[in-house]
């Protein structure tokens, strides 16, 4: 089951699965800098074996002040980048990655920059080398229409017109549509969102909602980010919104933004958003943000959800299974971030995990019989289950296809049952707080878990669930 079948899925079904390729990130690595550690410029990618333009060489982001302002009507959307950056090399030039737009004004350090375009890499030339180290910002004023992206997979992302407005999702390289930055999962940053749009309509985004101001006609909302995010969980949602702000029993702040015509059907799901924290909470460890949340848009507004940072996005009414999903998701990937594309079996492994779990607690079926079943009759229900092992997707189209979910977390299941529950609970924990707000890949997991219980072999394990090609031997 490809994403793009995933919601139907979980919508029709009440509760729901080589050889590494050496990687060498290029971030610091930049394609013109000399070798005698001269001014050069940054990478234009940084190196992702799927997605080699995405993110840019040479320097690191700190912080993104986006402020924006949306008219609907001419769909014209302009917006000021302030990018707070470090340099990790000498820079004479260095790229941002934005798809589309018009870019008026480039300044670096306040003084105006020299800048091209060439596909989605804005290059940027500074009045003056940056030095190695020195921490810069970077202003870009911009405006157009923002553009729709289809994916390696097929599926829509980017900015998305809605019955009401817009929805910008961004997995894997659909936020450079609507602000230029270091689009890639390894440049984690903070972020302030602010955007303003004609009264009436409600801007939704990640974080805390720090004010909503009337003026003139329009609003202004803004949101702040505190925590690191990847580029690829910001949203932006605009539209008419039903907004319930209330409380986890732990006081966590929760945001819910229901389109209207999606409110009476969403509301039982929505309802156990708390319990559904906490009973991750307690499962996978501490919650890493500040606040939780969800937007519910129309079923056709998006055709799969997506774990937006604090609060996941929903192509109409979730179904508790998917809500788990997402939710989970705010540990493994959002703050647990992979280290480039390939690695997202461990996003996407242990969120579908955390379903069977889900199921197992609820009294449906155990973890064990979900493995089993999809074992036995994975192929029939899932679409080329056995096409590639979850470590080593075929290509930029595969990282959001069924065995990076279901035989990624086949191999989860793997590990609980050779260390039991105990140990498994206490090592998933260690996992999410070994890595919080950081990144990890493959090879850090199977280190940490080998460490983690040295008692035990797990290399057949990784042998044929994670690296071999086809269907495993029967367990
Ligand atoms: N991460 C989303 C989910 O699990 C699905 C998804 C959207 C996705 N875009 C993607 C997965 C790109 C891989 C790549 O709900
Ligand atoms: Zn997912």
């Amino acid at each position: 089951m490809s994403r793009s079948a995933r919601l139907v899925r979980a919508v029709a079904v009440a509760a729901a699965w080589g050889l590494a390729l050496p990687l060498a990130l290029a971030g610091c690595d930049g394609s013109g800098a000399d070798d005698a550690g001269g001014v050069g410029g940054g990478a234009a990618g940084v190196g992702d074996p799927y997605f080699p333009k995405a993110g840019n060489g040479g320097y690191d982001v700190r912080h993104y002040g986006l402020d924006l302002a949306y008219d609907p009507e001419g769909r014209r959307l302009s917006g000021t980048a302030r990018l707070t950056a470090r340099a990790t090399q000498a820079l004479s030039a260095f790229d941002l990655d934005l798809r589309g737009m018009e870019v008026e004004e480039v300044t670096v350090g306040g003084r105006a920059a020299s800048f091209d375009r060439d596909g989605q890499e804005l290059t940027v030339r500074p009045d003056d080398h940056l030095a190695k180290g020195a921490t810069f910002e970077v202003v870009v004023r911009y405006s157009g229409h923002p553009e729709a992206i289809t994916d390696p997979d097929g599926s829509e992302e980017g900015w998305l017109r809605t019955a009401d407005g817009v929805l910008a999702l961004g997995e894997p390289t659909g936020s450079m549509a609507w602000f230029p930055g270091n689009h890639h999962p390894s440049d984690k940053a903070s972020y302030d969102i602010t955007v303003s749009v004609p009264q009436g309509l409600t801007a939704v985004s990640n974080g805390e909602l720090r004010s909503a101001r009337a003026t003139g006609g329009r609003t202004t909302y803004a949101w702040h980010t505190a925590e690191p995010m990847a580029s690829h969980v910001a949203t932006l949602a605009i539209g008419r919104y039903t907004v319930t702000r209330s409380s986890t029993g732990d006081g966590l702040p929760v945001y819910v933004a229901v389109d209207p015509t999606q409110a009476a059907a969403s509301r039982t799901t929505l309802a156990r958003l708390p319990e559904v924290m906490e009973w991750a909470a307690y499962n996978f460890g501490p919650y890493p943000f500040s606040s939780t949340g969800a937007i519910v848009d129309r079923p056709r507004d998006s055709l799969y959800a997506l774990e937006t940072q604090n609060r996941p996005v929903f192509p109409g009414p979730p179904g508790v299974g998917l809500l788990v999903h997402e939710l989970a998701h705010q540990w493994f990937g959002n703050s647990v971030t992979p280290r480039t594309w390939r690695d997202m079996w461990l996003n996407e492994g242990f969120a579908t995990y955390a379903e069977w779990l889900w199921t197992e607690d609820e009294g449906g079926p155990t973890a064990e019989e979900t493995f089993t079943e999809r074992y036995d009759h994975g192929e029939d229900t899932y679409e080329d289950l056995w096409k590639f092992p979850p470590a080593t997707p075929g290509s930029a189209a595969d990282v959001s296809a069924d065995p990076v979910y279901q035989r990624g977390a086949m191999v989860v299941h793997k590990i609980r049952q050779t260390v039991g529950d105990d140990a498994f609970y206490d090592l998933v924990q260690g996992w999410t707080a070994a890595h919080r707000h950081g990144h990890a890949d493959t090879d850090d997991f199977t280190a940490y878990v080998e460490q983690q219980a040295p008692d035990k072999d797990f290399e057949p394990i990784w042998r044929d669930w994670l690296y071999g090609k086809g269907r495993p031997e029967r367990p």
